[in-house]
């Protein structure tokens, strides 16, 4: 396939048509042109390819067509929620209304824009029991900077500097000891039970007056919830510190259980994930921090500085976030109601399980054992060892029947992992299908090895050298002169 520069002829054309649904489209803009300094002008013109639209259209189609997405097939990556989701949030998210406004215009001409914030806060404070909520942070791992910012200027305003530790079980999911480290703590590394709960005895000996707080994935990365949560808040704010709450796995408890409740001080979630936005590929996400009244006075300041309070960590984005993130997370939920909600979680968890359990009839080896949440592990040591078939090999296998592997060799805690989330939107009849093409596959790796070695066999790129691609990333076109 060629790439659009390929296919570039000079001075072909494109005309783009002035969209006709927009009363802006017509006008003179407003805002002067600016007069930028020689010193930030180009010396030449960018080389942009020149095609029709005929040929846009056609190449990214191909494109299209050759990337595997949710509504092309089962799409199982655990920790990840690569759920459906609904078209009607799409269409709300494109109405012009929303889409061609401006962060600076005047406040009282975005009447409707502030009522989907103000709808946000008061529908995703309900569900995780929190009592104010900010939808600056653009993911899941900028809110974790946010929320750990916040219970440090917290500590900061009552003169107490001692605390330099954030406590993160090994379970957790890697940007929490990440962002604790960004944000200037230490980090202690708390090691989990055979079960995957966390160990109470190794968090007692953990804490002490160095304890800024504990950072918990709830559910964790293992798939499971901890059925400690109460003695593990306790335990923190008996130390004298603040409880986090990773919340990008609500898709596995929205509706049943509040982190609010749980003794947790502050959340994020990952609207792009749980709420309806497609996660991955990079797209705009939507890190929503949810706190309880203590940490309110130091939640960033708003672009415009009305809601400045002087304890406010300041700004963390500019102007609002992602807000057309937040706009189809309230569709979602309007769409949902509060029974949904839990409806959705619910078949999400059971989806999980009735997949794990079919999983370890066919004969493969989950890494924990008992109920899971919405997602669970396999660990495929044992096939490694007596085939030499590995996680990759069968993650590779399932491209030849079009399913998209799962999430590989994460968690870190589980060699040869392989982690399934089959999420609440798929039915039981396509659950049944993957799991036959699962079994089958294992049948292939004790028969024929070699075929799962080589696997891909019939999909455009086999088996790219990632280490290459990892190394030498080669994402520039070079011109030939
Ligand atoms: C449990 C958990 N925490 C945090 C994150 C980070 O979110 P993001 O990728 O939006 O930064 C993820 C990623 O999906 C996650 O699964």
């Amino acid at each position: 396939m060629k790439l659009i520069f390929e296919l570039s002829k000079p001075g072909r054309g494109n005309q783009v048509l002035t969209p006709y649904y927009s009363p802006l489209a017509s006008r003179e803009p407003e805002i002067p042109e600016a007069d930028i300094p020689a010193a930030f002008q180009r010396k030449q013109a960018p080389r942009l390819p020149e095609v029709s639209e005929n040929d846009l259209s056609r190449h990214y189609n191909l494109l299209a067509r050759r990337s595997f997405g949710v509504c092309d097939g089962f799409y199982p990556l655990g920790s990840c929620t690569m759920k459906y989701n609904p078209k009607i949030n799409e269409v709300i998210a494109n109405l012009f209304k929303f889409t061609d406004i401006h962060p600076l215009q005047p406040k009282h001409t975005t009447p409707g824009c502030q009522t989907v914030y103000a709808l946000a806060e008061k529908y995703l404070c309900g569900i995780t029991g929190m009592d104010a909520m900010t939808f600056q942070p653009a993911a899941g791992a900028h809110g974790e900077f946010t929320g750990i910012l916040l219970i440090k200027a917290y500590h900061a305003s009552r003169g107490d500097a001692g605390r330099k530790t954030i406590i993160v079980p090994d379970s957790a999911h890697g940007t929490n000891p990440a962002t604790a480290a960004m944000c200037g703590y230490n980090v202690r590394s708390i090691a989990s039970t055979p079960d995957g709960m966390v160990d109470l005895d190794a968090l007692r000996a953990a804490v002490g007056p160095d304890t800024a707080g504990l950072m918990l994935t709830n559910p964790n990365t293992i798939g499971k919830i901890d059925k400690n949560i109460l003695e593990i808040t306790q335990i923190i704010h008996d130390a004298g510190g603040l409880c986090y709450y990773d919340g990008a796995n609500l898709n596995a408890v929205m509706g049943v259980a509040r982190p609010g409740d749980m003794g947790f001080d502050v959340c994020h979630l990952n609207l792009h994930k749980t709420f309806s936005t497609p996660h991955g590929g990079g797209g705009p996400g939507s890190g929503a921090v949810g706190c309880k009244d203590i940490l309110k006075p130091f939640l960033p300041a708003s672009a415009l500085g009305e809601t400045a309070s002087p304890q406010s960590i300041g700004q963390v984005k500019n102007f609002y976030g992602n807000f057309l993130v937040v706009l189809r997370a309230v569709a979602y939920l309007m769409t949902l109601g509060n029974s949904g909600v839990r409806e959705a979680a619910q078949t999400a968890v059971l989806n999980a399980n009735y997949m794990k359990q079919k999983m370890e009839q066919a004969g493969y080896v989950c890494a924990y054992p008992g109920i899971c949440m919405h997602e669970f592990v396999l660990d495929l040591a044992k096939l490694k060892k007596e085939t030499g078939v590995s996680a990759l090999d069968v993650a590779k296998s399932m491209l030849d029947h079009g399913i998209h592997p799962p999430t590989m060799y994460f968690p870190l805690i589980v060699h040869e992992a392989l982690m399934f989330e089959p999420t609440e939107t798929e039915s039981r009849e396509v659950i049944d299908e993957v799991c036959e093409v699962m079994a089958g596959i294992l049948k292939t790796a004790y028969e024929n090895p070699d075929a799962c070695h080589t696997a891909p066999h019939d999909t455009v790129i086999g088996r790219p050298d990632e280490t290459k691609a990892a190394r030498n990333p080669v994402v520039r076109y070079q011109f030939d002169a």
